[in-house]
């Protein structure tokens, strides 16, 4: 038996444990995933002790470690680089630890899996946390023609965009939205409590599809999703897609197949 893990401080919320384990029956893999609560002082000596187990093969990672377990790595992929946080680690043959960020393939897999064609698109992010940081080099790669970076802290939105070092990505000031967006990602914190980013009611009202990275625990609307409609956008969709496609991601590299995920999406909002 392959053994697996989430760990974070909470995490009695984490879905991790029923993602993997339906994505193990599809693939005829036999695992066990459990979701353990790290201590804030000892995080590393968890992570090594965990992984020091015979049948381990890996581990996801979430708030609030996800800036420590990058730092603990030795190699990194260059979506860890970016975000400076990991999500999912292993060791390779020679034991050394290695760190991998799957939260924008995740995103890109769910927009992609949504209809949205990335391709030569327009993309405003709003915030500029770790969360907005994990996400841009993904949607680059997917081929984002605009990608616009609006943050309550301007300074912050301007470093993402220094360290993309991209033309196409741009820290903007409201005056410079766009009003054709194909989609307004929500990377902000707001939503877990209760209030909304601000962006020009104009710009929500006209795009294609307002999405939110997080997800609401009764299956409902977000409150950034419920705005977007009020005002007008075409669709909305939270982020329980993302966190299934991330998954899925951190799944295929540890055991090397692809699950389906259509299947888990949908057993997670019925349930
Ligand atoms: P994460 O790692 O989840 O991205 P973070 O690094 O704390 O978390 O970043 C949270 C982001 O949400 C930041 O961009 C923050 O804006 P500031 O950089 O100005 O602090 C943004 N954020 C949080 N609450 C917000 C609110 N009520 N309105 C607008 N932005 C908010």
């Amino acid at each position: 038996m392959k053994k697996f893990a989430v760990f974070g401080n909470p995490i009695a919320q984490s879905l991790s444990p029923t993602i993997h384990q339906m994505f193990a029956k599809s693939c005829a893999e036999d695992i066990s995933y459990q979701k353990i609560e790290a201590p804030l002082d000892s995080f590393e000596a968890t992570i090594d002790s965990f992984l020091a187990t015979p049948q381990t093969v890996g581990c996801n990672v979430t708030a609030p470690f996800k800036e420590r377990a990058c730092a603990m790595a030795k190699h990194k992929d260059d979506a860890v680089m970016m975000a400076r946080a990991a999500n999912t680690l292993m060791r390779n043959k020679k034991g050394e630890l290695c760190a991998f960020n799957t939260d924008g393939i995740g995103l890109v897999a769910d927009l992609t899996n949504n209809g949205l064609n990335l391709q030569g698109s327009k993309v405003l992010l709003l915030g500029a946390g770790g969360a907005a940081r994990g996400v841009v080099h993904p949607l680059l790669n997917a081929g984002v023609e605009h990608l616009h970076i609006l943050n309550r802290t301007v300074e912050k939105a301007q470093a993402i965009a220094e360290d993309a070092n991209n033309p196409k990505v741009t820290a903007v000031k409201p005056e410079q939205l766009f009003t054709d967006y194909d989609v307004v990602i929500n990377s902000t914190s707001a939503s877990l409590s209760g209030t909304l980013p601000a962006v020009p009611d104009a710009v929500l009202a006209n795009c294609k599809l307002a999405y939110d990275m997080v997800y609401s625990k009764d299956n409902g609307a977000t409150i950034f999703m419920a705005h977007a409609a009020q005002l007008g956008a075409a669709k909305q969709l939270d982020g329980l897609g993302m966190l299934v496609e991330q998954a899925a991601a951190a799944f295929s590299i540890w055991t090397g197949k692809q699950p389906s995920t259509a299947s888990v999406i949908e057993y997670l909002r019925n349930h």
